[in-house]
């Protein structure tokens, strides 16, 4: 039997449904997102090293995180194949940014690669988050650390993280898609819970950034 995610079937969509939901995060949040995604790379603001960030989608935080930085490598990761495609193409060819279909329960390189792993809007996807701390507890160096960000349904949102088209989206519509893709405080309870019995231990610092709920998770 397919899987519902499946059942529909497009020529030159390999991924049948969520193909579409990939070229639809593309056009609509993977655009009202940026600036938030250019705070998010100016803040953390890796100048050299290696940053890993996993659920990439269309690429803008890995893309912003790698501008105009010769001496970093930005590699983004994703399950699906649509989103790395649709990144390939925004990242115009830029050398220092790679994108990579590859399942962050299970990261292809080795222990101690990387200078910091971000996970943005993703979390809330996660099947297993233990195991997405523990691989990105192994990848990152002695001293390295993991963001992760939710959006929170409750934030005042800064007017300046959206780019907005005209009035689109209203503050309505974002607060109402993070009500279903981002944490409200039980769920991110539950995530830093997770989190707090992974290898990071009790190195995890609970604060926010914009209207993100924010976990910075530092190896020891
Ligand atoms: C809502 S999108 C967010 C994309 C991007 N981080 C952003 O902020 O625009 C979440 C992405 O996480 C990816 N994802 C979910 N679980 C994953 C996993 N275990 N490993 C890698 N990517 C994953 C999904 O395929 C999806 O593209």
């Amino acid at each position: 039997m397919p899987s519902p995610q499946r059942a529909l079937s497009i020529p030159g969509f390999p991924e049948g449904r969520r193909s579409l939901t990939a070229y639809a995060y593309h056009f609509g949040p993977g655009v009202a997102y940026q600036p938030a995604h250019r705070f998010i790379a100016a803040d953390i603001d890796l100048q050299e090293g290696v940053w890993l960030d996993i659920g990439c989608g269309p690429g803008w935080l890995a893309i912003f995180a790698g501008s105009g930085k010769p001496e970093l490598d930005v590699i983004g990761i994703d399950t699906s194949k649509t989103m790395i495609s649709l990144a390939e193409d925004n990242k115009q060819g830029r050398l220092n940014v790679t994108f990579r279909e590859m399942d962050a329960r299970e990261v292809v390189y080795p222990a101690a690669t990387f200078d910091v792993v971000t996970a943005v809007q993703t979390a809330h996807h996660w099947e297993d988050p233990a195991a997405i701390f523990t691989e990105a507890h192994r990848v990152l160096k002695p001293g390295g650390k993991m963001y992760v960000y939710e959006a929170d349904p409750d934030a005042t949102i800064p007017s300046d993280w959206i780019r907005r088209r005209g009035v689109w989206p209203p503050d309505s519509v974002l607060k109402r898609r993070w009500q279903k893709f981002g944490m409200d405080q039980a769920r991110w309870d539950a995530l830093k819970a997770v989190a707090g019995t992974s290898a990071f231990g009790a190195n995890i610092e609970d604060d926010r950034h914009g209207f993100y709920r924010r976990l910075v998770l530092t190896k020891a």
